[in-house]
């Protein structure tokens, strides 16, 4: 992850089970981002390799999208990547999500997402993300996190792969911002 030396920091991160931080990514912090990403099978279903999520996240990030990483001594141990208003254009969108299996039922994934939750509920009262019909893990994890699923994509990415659309909402987008009413939407 993260480079030469990547997988021996990852490791002794893990080992050591120091604390983990939540900050936003840097350029530098990708690779790994890519690296965890490259290790998933659920993501080569879909066809993203190493070099392809780096491509992806890499403008991301000079879109000026936001990617929060985790990052526990030193190295990147899971990341989110999310728009504020990735879905119909007002509302937020969690992109992609993921921690490295090392790591995983420690509250990571948990941590990154209230993360990015708390930006994107800044600016509108839903978050929504696509999940696939075959990831269960996943599924159970955003259903234990206020999520509900409220519609199916057949077919959306890959033939025979369905993507349940899932949504978290503290209510209705109007009086948000931007829909009619007068209550307004805390800035960053
Ligand atoms: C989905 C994913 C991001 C979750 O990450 P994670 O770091 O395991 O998340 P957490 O540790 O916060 O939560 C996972 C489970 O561990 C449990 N957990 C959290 N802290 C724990 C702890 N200290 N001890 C034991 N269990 C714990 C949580 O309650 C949760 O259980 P649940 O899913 O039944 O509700 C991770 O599994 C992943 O990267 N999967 C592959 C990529 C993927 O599918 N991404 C989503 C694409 S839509």
């Amino acid at each position: 992850m993260g480079g030469p030396g990547g997988t021996e920091v990852l490791r002794q991160a893990v080992a050591e089970r120091t604390s983990v931080r939540v900050r936003p990514a840097g350029v530098e912090d990708l690779s790994g981002c890519a690296g965890i990403i490259a290790q998933e099978d659920l993501w080569r279903q879909y066809g993203v390799s190493r070099s392809t999520a780096l491509t992806l996240l890499r403008k991301a990030l000079g879109a000026g999208e936001p990617v929060l990483v985790a990052v526990r001594g030193g190295a990147v141990v899971g990341f989110v990547w999310f728009q504020l208003h990735g879905c119909f254009g007002r509302s937020g969108y969690v992109r992609w999500i993921a921690t490295h299996p090392s790591v995983r039922n420690e509250g990571i994934g948990t941590a990154l997402l209230r993360a990015a939750e708390a930006r994107i509920l800044r600016h509108g009262p839903n978050v929504f993300l696509l999940v696939s019909h075959v990831n269960r893990r996943a599924q159970r994890f955003y259903r234990g996190r206020g999520y509900e699923r409220v519609g199916v994509l057949r077919d959306y990415v890959r033939r025979g792969v369905h993507e349940w659309i899932y949504r978290k909402t503290l209510g209705p987008l109007a009086p948000w911002r931007g829909e009619g009413g007068g209550k307004k939407a805390r800035r960053r």
